[in-house]
């Protein structure tokens, strides 16, 4: 049941927006202004209002939301209220810590990069996107992060990557991922399935492959990768991701039940939806659409990058302890559908 806030601020869901009385009329005349309504939000429903600014890409500006919430509340924007979620950084929490997190340039990574940062951790970040990277370093500025630029898919990239890190490698967070065209087997082609293989299965196994003996040595290291709802059923995505995610999976046990007598620590998040604007290469296949659709429904939310960061980083840390060889869905409850 959605309660209506007294209180409408960005963070605010649009469900709670479109729920009230005056937040309601407000947001419907801005998404007619736009040219669109309701419908067309689908899942996006449960987001904040303020998550909308970073997945318009520079359409929905952050003036225009401040707009809004000016416009429901008497010209001024309130304090958030505490018992909305926001991240709250635990301070040193990554101190003294060297942790490499790919993917680093958007999304999810750039989340995790940002937050292990904050929390005093030095961050090598890397991601295909050089300019990405470098637009990271300037919003974290005055925290430890270094950027390399790499494409997972180089066999030589792991080695460029561990060489950045002068010998210390306390934590890998494994997040880089392509999505596949939602193609069903009949009509998956060669590219495709090389391709998301290439970055989701044999760019992480790489990379892993190169730090483990860094953390071998040390005794001690916390590895975390991104796999996917689509690594838990078949009804997320097409036949290429959805391998590929179960392969990120089998990965993550395997490596957590060889290591567990060293000191390491091995686990994977599953997301859900997240609002990250990750590329479909490509026009969606039709006939995997129209399947997947129908499963979508089930779907209870589309995340923020900071909900999936507050759980790689738990896990990253040592407030994971206990846990390993976990696939942890952090999806708002989707897999347990
Ligand atoms: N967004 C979602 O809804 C969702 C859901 C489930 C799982 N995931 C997984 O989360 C991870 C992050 O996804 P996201 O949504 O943040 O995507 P994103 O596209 O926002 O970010 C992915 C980053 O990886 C980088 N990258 C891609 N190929 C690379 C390569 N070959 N070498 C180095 N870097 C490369 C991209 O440049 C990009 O910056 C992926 O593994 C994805 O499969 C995402």
């Amino acid at each position: 049941m959605t309660q209506t806030p007294i209180t409408l601020t960005a963070h605010s869901t649009i469900e709670q927006w479109l729920g009230h009385a005056e937040g309601g009329p407000v947001l419907r005349g801005f998404l007619a202004q736009a040219g669109t309504d309701e419908a067309a939000l689908g899942p996006a429903r449960s987001m904040p209002l303020q998550q909308l600014v970073a997945l318009s890409q520079g359409t929905l500006p952050q003036e225009a939301v401040d707009g809004l919430v000016k416009q429901v509340n008497g010209g001024v924007i309130p304090e958030t209220d505490p018992s909305v979620w926001q991240e709250r950084i635990v301070p040193g929490r990554f101190e003294g810590r060297t942790v490499i997190v790919t993917g680093a340039g958007s999304g999810i990574g750039r989340a995790t990069a940002s937050r292990v940062a904050r929390e005093g951790g030095r961050v090598l970040a890397v991601d295909i996107a050089a300019d990405r990277l470098e637009n990271l370093v300037a919003t974290l500025n005055g925290h430890q992060v270094v950027p390399i630029a790499a494409d997972l898919t180089d066999t030589a990239a792991a080695q460029r990557i561990i060489a950045g890190a002068n010998g210390r490698i306390d934590a890998l967070a494994n997040v880089a991922g392509i999505n596949d065209d939602f193609s069903p087997l009949h009509e998956v082609s060669d590219a495709m399935w090389t391709r998301v293989f290439a970055v989701n299965v044999e760019g992480l196994m790489r990379l892993t492959r190169a730090v483990l003996p860094v953390m071998l040595d040390a005794g001690h290291g916390s590895i975390v990768n991104v796999a996917s709802e689509a690594g838990l059923r078949g009804s997320a995505s097409g036949v290429a991701y959805t391998a590929s995610k179960h392969a990120v999976v089998g990965i993550t046990r395997s490596t957590a039940f060889m290591y567990a007598k060293e000191g390491l620590r091995i686990n994977a998040v599953a997301p859900g939806g997240v609002a990250t604007g990750i590329p479909m290469p490509g026009t969606p296949s039709a006939y995997g659409s129209t399947r997947l659709e129908a499963a979508r429904v089930n779907i209870p939310s589309i995340a923020d990058p900071a909900h999936l960061s507050a759980t790689i980083s738990f896990l990253l840390s040592d407030d994971g302890v206990n846990i390993n060889g976990a696939i942890l869905p952090s999806d708002d409850g989707w897999s347990a559908v």
